[in-house]
């Protein structure tokens, strides 16, 4: 991989985005390569859940690569956004838990990033923003539904028409991160999240992403989806193993 890191320990993989002389901005090769490296991540049994970081101190992701937008016209323009969607589609849609550790400005592309993982943490000196406005642009990576998700119509509004950026403690109050770390402290409280989850039945945690973003998904009905669900995992071996380690006081083991 040319922009980005991977690496796995204790279960755990790590995809590091690796520009960091340019604020780590995405352009379109890196996210190629954070879907190629995601797909991989997943078939891999051994890898519990996933961190996206940015290197250096001072950046997750500064957004998308300015520099190569004035070669864009309307047709290669769509085309990058789309690229774009592809990719955070998947990893909204991943089985494994996905978290951003955000270790610095989030912006534009970068916040999208962070927006299409399942959990966000960020650190104290994190800075999150949608700019694209200053630059005649909107965001472009799914952040104008995203960021609604998240903290609502009102607040996405303000933030995406404004281009003001917020801090992490804005962002924790507004629900856009689920909290914030010391910086030193980033990777391990994510990690710690991980390892949490990691305890739970892997095939619920699975079922879990899957019904909350059919929350957010108008073609599917996501009650329905949950019922469905719920009766597959009664029936499911990791549900007894569940269930037995409740009443057999004993801690469930979900994984060999
Ligand atoms: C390309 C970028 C960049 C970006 C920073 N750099 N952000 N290069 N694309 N998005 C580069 C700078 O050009 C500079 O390199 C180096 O990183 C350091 O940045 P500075 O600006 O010197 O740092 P600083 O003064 O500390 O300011 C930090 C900053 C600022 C506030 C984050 O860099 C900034 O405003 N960046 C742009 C943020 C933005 O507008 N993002 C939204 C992009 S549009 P050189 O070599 O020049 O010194 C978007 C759309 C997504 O994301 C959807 C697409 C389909």
């Amino acid at each position: 991989m040319k922009f980005i890191k991977v690496e796995v320990s204790s279960n755990i993989a790590t995809i590091t985005l690796n520009r960091p002389d340019a604020l780590n901005a995405l352009n379109n090769d890196l996210i190629v390569e954070i879907g190629a490296s995601i797909s991989e991540l997943d078939k891999d049994d051994e890898v519990h859940g996933i961190i996206i970081t940015g290197s250096g101190e001072k950046a997750f992701a500064a957004g998308a690569d300015i520099k190569g937008f004035p070669e864009l016209d309307e047709v290669s323009g769509k085309a990058l956004s789309q690229s774009g969607h592809h990719v955070f589609n998947q990893i909204e849609n991943l089985s494994k838990p996905v978290i951003a550790a955000v270790n610095g400005y989030a912006l534009g592309g970068g916040l999208e990033l962070a927006m299409a993982c399942h959990l966000r943490i960020a650190s104290e000196n994190a800075v999150f923003g949608m700019p694209e406005t200053k630059l005649g642009l909107i965001p472009g990576y799914g952040g104008t539904q995203r960021l609604v998700h998240l903290i609502g119509k009102a607040k996405a509004m303000e933030y995406i028409l404004t281009a003001e950026m917020m801090d992490a403690p804005t962002a924790a109050n507004l629900g856009l991160v689920n909290s914030v770390a010391p910086s030193g402290l980033l990777i391990e409280a994510s990690r710690d999240m991980l390892y949490k989850i990691a305890k739970r039945g892997p095939l619920a945690v699975s079922k879990a992403i899957e019904s909350i973003n059919a929350s957010v998904n108008p073609e599917i009905d996501g009650f329905e989806l949950e019922m469905k669900f719920f009766g597959e995992l009664l029936a499911s071996s990791e549900c007894k193993e569940g269930v037995a380690a409740f009443i057999e006081k004993r801690k469930p083991v979900f994984r060999k």
